[in-house]
């Protein structure tokens, strides 16, 4: 069967850091930040992503180019007749179990983006926007009705295909959302009180590195870089033979963490000249970002603009979920594209709708003293992805072996790689034992 390349270089970056960058740089990481501590969860969570970021993640390409295949496949491939094509059915899994609660944020930038359009937020105090903010939770099918909005459009454009799909929507708007987060960081700044948020942003105290922090913090880089689940291994088996998947897998890492941090100093300063709480969660996005606005000239089209990208960058991000899944239907069980795509959207959904409707202050949807979408979340940020992390960088380093990896990194020896033999080093012993660690650690 042949399969759809990306169409250029910028193609692939743009694409991989379409996946990457997300709800989860701009909703799930000041959240994750400001339960964990603050400074001291950043700290943790830029040592990670450098240290352990790029390893996984070129270990995910390596295996997605040298098979040209879905993560499954790819592990048949390498290993026939072995346990390792489970963790591809894992990554399957696990890529179904994000896009069922992912698509109910998604869903809320759509309602965000209506409540821009009419300038509901103009006017309004910190009170009104947080008392509107949970009545909206409280009207389960508003947040059903966008949640399968959003799933469908993430369904038409998987549809469509991988080159045209993902690369042309991802390339031009995402330069644009970090351009607007620069706009919003300057007024943040320039707010009453912002640096008390900055120095709650950007200075530990050590005293709070717990392993609760260390374990958030390794959920979230995994989580925020698309990686542990193979989605990275199926956008691998797209890149091109003469690219270079080093720096492919740098340039994609630095861009979402920029992103991230950007928004970090979006919020925080922000949230602390507004009096919301750090630890506000989810209201610390969806509160904070409309009051930023109110005290913005031109904040009526800033906020449209804000939200449709943020929309955007959600999409980019369910597009590629839902794409591991079909992926799989389609080269494992042989089903067309239309339909493995109808069946994914519907399984999604059909997961999703408990997500949306366990946020309702009223729900009975808990599990473990959670509600079904934070039990979602947690299983699948904290243990699924830093698992099939785990497994991944194990099968290259000791599975694959340093042969295969370094002809496949260097395009066959026509690259020239200086650090490659640190790359193996990190890949074969560092970062199995600092994730196997921290996993311990986070679990004690
Ligand atoms: N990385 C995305 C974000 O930060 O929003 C979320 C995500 C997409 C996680 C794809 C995992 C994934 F496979």
């Amino acid at each position: 069967m042949s399969r759809d390349g990306f169409g250029s270089k910028l193609g692939i970056i743009a694409a991989a850091a379409g996946s990457a960058v997300g709800l989860g740089n701009i909703y799930r990481f000041p959240c994750e930040l400001g339960n964990n501590g603050g400074g001291a969860f950043l700290l943790v969570y830029l040592l990670i992503v450098l240290c352990l970021g790029v390893p996984v993640m070129l270990s995910e390409f390596v295996i997605g180019r040298r098979t040209q295949q879905n993560p499954i496949g790819a592990f048949k491939t390498l290993k026939p007749k072995s346990a390792w094509p489970l963790f591809g059915y894992l990554g399957v899994a696990c890529a179904f179990i994000i896009m069922a609660f992912y698509s109910t944020v998604a869903g809320w930038t759509l309602e965000y983006i209506v409540k821009a359009v009419g300038n509901e937020f103009h006017g309004k105090d910190l009170e009104t926007i947080e008392k509107e903010f949970v009545a909206f939770h409280d009207i389960g099918w508003k947040n059903v009705f966008w949640q399968a909005v959003f799933i469908f459009l993430t369904a038409f454009v998987v549809f469509k295909g991988v080159a045209e799909g993902i690369e042309k929507y991802s390339k031009i708007l995402m330069p644009l959302l970090v351009l607007i987060l620069i706009v919003l960081a300057i007024r943040s700044l320039t707010l009453p009180n912002a640096m008390e948020g900055v120095t709650f942003l950007f200075h530990p105290d050590f005293s709070k590195i717990t392993g609760s922090v260390l374990i958030s913090a390794l959920g979230q880089a995994f989580f925020s870089l698309s990686m542990g689940m193979g989605v990275l291994i199926t956008y691998g088996s797209y890149i091109k033979k003469n690219d270079n998947l080093a720096t492919t897998a740098l340039s994609v890492t630095l861009s979402d963490t920029l992103v991230a941090v950007l928004a970090g100093i979006v919020i925080f300063p922000a949230a602390f000249s507004f009096g919301i709480r750090p630890t506000a969660g989810m209201g610390l996005v969806f509160n904070t970002l409309p009051m930023i606005f109110n005290q913005m000239t031109g904040g009526y089209v800033f906020c449209i603009i804000f939200f449709v990208l943020l929309a955007v960058a959600a999409l980019t991000s369910t597009i590629s979920l839902l794409e591991v899944v079909v992926a799989y239907l389609v080269e494992e069980l042989r089903m067309s594209r239309r339909w493995a795509t109808v069946l994914a959207a519907l399984g999604c959904m059909a997961v999703g709708v408990f997500a949306s409707l366990s946020l309702k202050s009223d729900s009975a949807l808990r599990i473990a003293g959670m509600s079904f979408f934070d039990s979602l979340d947690f299983f699948s940020a904290k243990i699924l992805l830093p698992v099939g992390a785990f497994f991944i960088v194990l099968f290259v380093g000791w599975v694959m072996g340093k042969n295969a990896f370094f002809k496949e990194i260097t395009n066959e020896g026509t690259l020239k790689l200086s650090l490659k033999g640190v790359i193996f080093f990190i890949i074969k012993f560092v970062a199995p034992l600092a994730i196997a660690l921290i996993f311990i650690t986070g679990f004690l």
